[in-house]
C-alpha cells in the first residue's frame, strides 16, 4: 500500500544522484541539497496545540471562487499547516493533496478518516510533484515563506492549463500595527520566549482586544484603525481569535505584500478571469485561471 504521507524524499529526490553514501547524506539532511526552507518548529507546535474549524472564513478567503467549484476536481493546498481546509474541501473534490513542510504530523491526524486526502512534506517554492492539478491554492502561506514571489511562481507550476489558483496573503496595505509594532516585538522578545508563554500571552491580549472590540468598535466610527477586521472578531468564538493573535506572534517570519505585488503575480500573459480584492482591510485575496 502507498504511504499516504510522504517525505521530500520520496517526492523530490531526482533519479541517478549517484551513490550510497550520498543518499544516505541526503536522506539524514535533504534540505543541505534542496535548498529548501528551513523547517520551523513554531509551526508544529502551533497545529499540534490549535485547530481553526472556521469554514465560513476558509469560504471567505476564497472568494469568489466557492465549495461547489471544488466538486469533482483534484485540489492541491500548498501550506496546509494541520490540514483543516483539507478537511473543509475533500468532501467535494475528487482529491486533495496538502503539502506543507513543517506541520505534517497534525494534518495527517486530522485528516486520518478523509480516504482521498494525501499529505507531502515539502516546501513549497521548491517542491516537484511532477504533476498538475485543478485547483491549486494557497491560504496564509505565502507571506510566511522565504521568498514569496518564488513560492507563488512554483505552486503555479503545479495547475493544469484551465485550472484555478487562489491564494490569500498579508497585505502591506491597512497592516501599519502589525509591521512597526508586532513584528519589531516579534523579533526583540516573543521569538525568545517558549511557546506555551506566547500562548498564555495571547489569551491575554485576546481578552484585552475585545474589550474595545465589543464597546467603541459597535459604533458606526469606520474611521478607527482596523474597524473591518474587528467586525469579524465578534463573529468568532475566543479560541479562534486566540488562533489568530497567537498566529501572529508565532510565525517566525512575515512579508507584508503590496496589491502592485499580488497583481504582478496574476498577469493577464498567465491568467485570465484574475479576480483581486481587500478583505478586511488587513489581507488581499487573489484568484484567477491558468491560460
Ligand atoms: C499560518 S499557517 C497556514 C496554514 C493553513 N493554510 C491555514 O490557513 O490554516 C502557515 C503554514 O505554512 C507552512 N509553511 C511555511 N513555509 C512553508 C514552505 N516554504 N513550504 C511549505 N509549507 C510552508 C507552515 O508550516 C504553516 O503550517
Amino acid at each position: 500500500m502507498k504511504p499516504r504521507v510522504c517525505s521530500p524524499l520520496s517526492t523530490s529526490l531526482v533519479a541517478g544522484t549517484g551513490t550510497c553514501c550520498i543518499l544516505t547524506l541526503y536522506s539524514a539532511h535533504p534540505f543541505l541539497f534542496l535548498n529548501v526552507q528551513e523547517k520551523q518548529q513554531q509551526w508544529a507546535w502551533q497545529w499540534n496545540k490549535l485547530y481553526d474549524d472556521n469554514k465560513w472564513l476558509f469560504s471567505e478567503w476564497i472568494w469568489p471562487n466557492t465549495f461547489e467549484d471544488f466538486r469533482g476536481k483534484s485540489v492541491l493546498d500548498c501550506g496546509c499547516g494541520g490540514g483543516q481546509h483539507l478537511q473543509f474541501v475533500a468532501p467535494y473534490c475528487a482529491e486533495a493533496v496538502g503539502v506543507d513542510l513543517n506541520a505534517l504530523a497534525s494534518a495527517a491526524r486530522n485528516t486520518a478518516d478523509l480516504k482521498n486526502v494525501k499529505l507531502i512534506e515539502n516546501d513549497i517554492a521548491k517542491m516537484e510533484l511532477g504533476r498538475t492539478f485543478d485547483i491549486v491554492y494557497s491560504i496564509g502561506v505565502l507571506h510566511h515563506t522565504d521568498d514569496p514571489t518564488a513560492s507563488f511562481r512554483n505552486i503555479i507550476k503545479h495547475a493544469k492549463t484551465g485550472g484555478k489558483v487562489i491564494v490569500w496573503v498579508y497585505s502591506k496595505e491597512g497592516n501599519a500595527l502589525n509591521r512597526w509594532l508586532v513584528e519589531p516585538a516579534k523579533n526583540i522578545l516573543v521569538h525568545y520566549l517558549p511557546r506555551s508563554v506566547v500562548l498564555f500571552l495571547s489569551r491575554i491580549l485576546t481578552a484585552l482586544v475585545s474589550i474595545p472590540v465589543y464597546t467603541v468598535y459597535l459604533l458606526p466610527l469606520k474611521f478607527l484603525p482596523y474597524y473591518e477586521y474587528f467586525q469579524n472578531w465578534r463573529k468568532l468564538t475566543f479560541d479562534r481569535n486566540v488562533l489568530n493573535v497567537f498566529d501572529k506572534l508565532n510565525a517566525p517570519q512575515t512579508f507584508f505584500i503590496p496589491h502592485s505585488q499580488v497583481e504582478g503575480w496574476f498577469r493577464d500573459s498567465e491568467f485570465t478571469d484574475v479576480h483581486i480584492s481587500p478583505y478586511k482591510g488587513v489581507s488581499w485575496r487573489g484568484s484567477g485561471t491558468k491560460r
